[in-house]
C-alpha cells in the first residue's frame, strides 16, 4: 500500500545498534497501511547516550518506540512508568507514550506467549525446559511459570546463570501463589531431566549461523520432546531438525517475533490488529 506522509504523520521507531537489519519496519508498516493509520515507523541508530534519545524522542512527540540490543536494560532508567512483568524480567522492548512519559513493556515475552498459544500449546501442569540463560531465556522462564508449568529446567553451559534466572522465579513464584517447580542445571546435566513429555524452548545463540550445531545433540534428549519452540528466527536449526526426527513438533521463533510487534502496536494504538491483518504479516515475514 502506498504511504503518504504529511503534517500530520505520526512516528514510530525502533532504537538500537546495529538496527539496520531490523523486520520490524515491515511488520508495522505494513499494518498501518493495512487499517489506514497515518503513522511512519523508523529505524534509529543510537551509538551514544540512549537516555539522550529517548528523552528527546518523548520531546519530539514519537508516538511509540521499540528497543533493541544492546538498550532493552538500559533504557529503563529514561521511563516514568514500566508494566510489571517488563520490570521483573529486567528488559524493555516497547515504551508506549503517556502524559508523564513512557511507560516500558516486554512484548518478546507477550509475543512468544501469544505465538505459544496460537500454537495450540498447553504449558498448564507441563515439564517445561529451557536451553539457555540469557536475556530471552530469563523472558522465557517467567512466561513459563505464570502459565503454571509444573516444573522448569533451565539448563545453561553457564551454571551460575541458570542459577540466577531459577532464584528469580522462585521469587516470582511464591510472591505470586504459583506452583512451579525450578530447577537449574549445567547443559551437559540433562539426563537429571526426571520427566518425559517434554516442552522445551532453545534460547541459546547457538543456530543463528547456519553451520551450527545444537547444544545438546544427544538423540535420547531428544526422544522425550513434544514439542520443541527454537527462538532462532531461521526454518531448518539443528535443535529443530533433531526435534523433527524423534517424532516431536519444532517452531521457529518467527511468530514470537511477529507477535512481539503485534501486541507493540496494540499497545500503541489501543486496539486488537485483526486475524486477517496478522496473517498478512506472517506472509510478508515469510516473503522477507
Ligand atoms: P539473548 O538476549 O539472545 O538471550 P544473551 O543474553 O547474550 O542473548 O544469551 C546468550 C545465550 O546463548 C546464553 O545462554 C549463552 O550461554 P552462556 O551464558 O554460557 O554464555 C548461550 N550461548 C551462546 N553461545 C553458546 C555456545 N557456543 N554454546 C552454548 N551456549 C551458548
Amino acid at each position: 500500500m502506498h504511504m503518504v506522509v504529511d503534517g500530520n504523520t505520526k512516528v514510530l521507531g525502533i532504537i538500537g545498534n546495529p538496527v539496520r537489519h531490523t523486520k520490524s519496519p515491515a511488520i508495522h508498516n505494513y499494518i498501518s497501511g493495512e487499517l489506514n493509520k497515518n503513522m511512519i515507523y523508523v529505524p534509529f541508530e543510537v551509538t551514544g547516550d540512549v537516555k539522550a534519545a529517548v528523552l528527546g524522542a518523548y520531546e519530539l512527540g514519537i508516538h511509540g518506540m521499540n528497543v533493541t540490543v544492546p538498550y532493552k536494560t538500559d533504557v529503563i532508567e529514561s521511563l516514568c512508568d514500566i508494566d510489571d512483568m517488563a520490570k521483573r524480567i529486567g528488559a524493555v522492548n516497547t515504551l508506549v507514550r503517556t502524559d508523564k512519559g513512557y511507560k516500558g513493556y516486554n512484548t518478546d515475552m507477550l509475543g512468544l506467549e501469544r505465538a505459544v498459544f496460537s500454537e495450540g500449546i498447553e504449558l498448564n501442569g507441563k515439564v517445561t525446559v529451557l536451553l539457555g540463560a540469557g536475556g530471552a531465556a530469563r523472558a522465557v522462564a517467567f512466561m513459563c511459570a505464570r502459565n503454571n508449568a509444573s516444573k522448569l529446567y533451565i539448563l545453561n553451559r553457564t551454571i551460575s546463570k541458570a542459577e540466577e534466572i531459577a532464584c528469580d522465579i522462585k521469587k516470582f513464584v511464591n510472591e505470586e501463589g504459583l506452583n512451579t517447580q525450578v530447577t537449574a542445571l549445567a547443559m551437559d546435566e540433562y539426563e537429571k531431566i526426571d520427566a518425559e513429555e517434554l516442552i522445551c524452548f532453545q534460547c541459546t545463540k547457538v543456530g543463528l549461523s547456519e553451520d551450527d550445531g545444537a547444544v545438546i545433540e544427544d538423540k535420547n534428549f531428544y526422544n522425550k520432546i513434544t514439542h520443541g519452540v527454537d527462538l532462532i528466527y531461521r526454518e531448518g536449526t539443528k535443535f529443530a531438525v533433531l526435534t523433527r526426527e524423534a517424532g516431536g513438533k519444532a517452531y521457529t521463533g518467527l511468530k514470537m517475533l511477529m507477535y512481539q510487534g503485534i501486541i507493540a502496536y496494540e499497545l500503541w494504538n489501543d486496539l486488537k490488529v485483526p486475524d486477517e491483518v496478522v496473517a498478512g504479516v506472517e506472509k510478508v515475514l515469510n516473503e522477507g
